[in-house]
């Protein structure tokens, strides 16, 4: 069989002859292990040659940004540009509720952002960088478009991964693609042996639209827009004692961020993790009536999501011990502001997808 150290040779000498001596290659980095394989492996083969950017988009987890801007500096001495553009999607997503309309919002922004910083680059270099890197997997290519004899015989779009075909066309930039014959386990495999450290490699996916598509409905919705932008520090709204104070900076993803930090922090603690495909935290924009002190309470309800799977296609719901549920129950209670009921999704793929919407 394949050896993933001939596949690593292979690849790499396919890039440099792909790619030439002189040409300049840009990748996009999401901070999921895909990209950052495919960019480790373009990084391996012409170096310096290399230019990627990572967005901001105000829709990621918490201290996301800081986290991955951190192992691509230190761990790969990767050259990456961080770009925040957290305003330009959260007023494109103004009003937005259906949610192929917030993915191809997200992804059209992100295109236009993308584009913005390969201009800029091709001006700093005095020429057009050549080549576009996608850390596009093998499942990803079915996935968007079953190839006939596949088996799959739905013709319509389930879910648009803005990651498959989103290269911007008046761009004229060629991809290269390096997984596209490679599923996840190998792709892990293939990090290791370059020295992507193992603890990122494990890593769960986490969709290009981030938080707003576990956030059913309008992210934005009444003053979210401007509170939004304020949620890597929602510890702060902790400390609002006063609830009216607290409506004020009350919003959906705060509430979300921070039951998916407590959730991932406890699966972490209890060494579960990697027996995990993805594990992560839905805002109900549900008001439900809740006991909290002696104060009836009229607040929102978080649902935590939990799956095992090989490749994403299919999946099962992960069986909690029910003492780190009740645990996990009171804690986020306790401590996420405007949540008083936790609910815990026991639905598998099919019929269910992964994330909610
Ligand atoms: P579903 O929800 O379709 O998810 O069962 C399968 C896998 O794909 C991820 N996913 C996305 N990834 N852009 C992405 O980059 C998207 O729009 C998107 N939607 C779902 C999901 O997190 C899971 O791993």
């Amino acid at each position: 069989g394949w050896k993933m150290e001939d596949i690593l040779e292979k690849e790499l000498k396919v890039i440099k002859e792909t790619v030439g001596p002189d040409n300049h290659v840009i990748c996009a980095l999401s901070g999921g292990v895909d990209s950052t394989v495919a960019a480790t492996l373009v990084y391996k083969a012409i170096g310096d040659r290399l230019h990627c950017a990572f967005v901001d988009n105000g829709l990621l987890r918490y201290k996301e940004r800081e986290r991955v801007m951190e192992t691509f500096d230190r761990d790969l001495h990767l050259p990456v540009t961080c770009i925040d553009a957290t305003d330009q999607f959260l007023s494109k997503l103004k009003g937005v509720t259906e949610p192929e309309k917030k993915r191809k919002v997200i992804g059209n922004e992100f295109i236009c952002i993308f584009d913005a910083f390969a201009r800029d680059l091709e001006k700093k270099l005095g020429k057009k960088p050549a080549y576009l890197v996608q850390g596009t997997l093998y499942p990803d290519v079915i996935e968007s478009c079953p190839p006939p004899g596949s088996g799959r015989t739905h013709s319509h779009t389930i879910k648009s991964h803005h990651n498959v075909g989103g290269l911007p066309k008046d761009m004229k930039l060629k991809l290269i693609e390096p997984l596209k014959l490679l599923f996840k386990d190998e792709v892990r495999e293939l990090g290791r042996i370059m020295g992507v450290p193992v603890s990122f490699l494990k890593r769960h996916p986490f969709p290009g639209p981030g938080l707003a598509v576990r956030v059913p409905g309008d992210v934005t919705e009444g003053n979210r827009l401007d509170i939004l932008r304020k949620v890597y520090e929602f510890r702060k709204y902790k400390q609002c004692k006063n609830i009216q104070q607290f409506n004020i900076f009350f919003h959906s993803l705060c509430c979300t961020c921070q039951a998916d930090e407590i959730f991932i922090q406890a699966i972490k603690d209890a060494g579960i993790y990697d027996s995990i495909w993805q594990a992560f935290a839905v805002f109900m924009p549900v008001l439900t009536v809740g006991v909290q002190g002696d104060q009836r309470t009229h607040s929102y309800a978080i649902a935590l999501r939990a799956v095992t799977s090989h490749d994403g296609m299919t999946a099962d719901w992960y069986y909690f011990d029910y003492k780190f549920l009740a645990d996990l129950s009171t804690r986020i209670c306790n401590e996420v502001q405007g949540v008083n009921r936790v609910l815990l999704d026991i639905t598998s793929k099919p019929p269910a997808t992964i994330e909610w919407e």
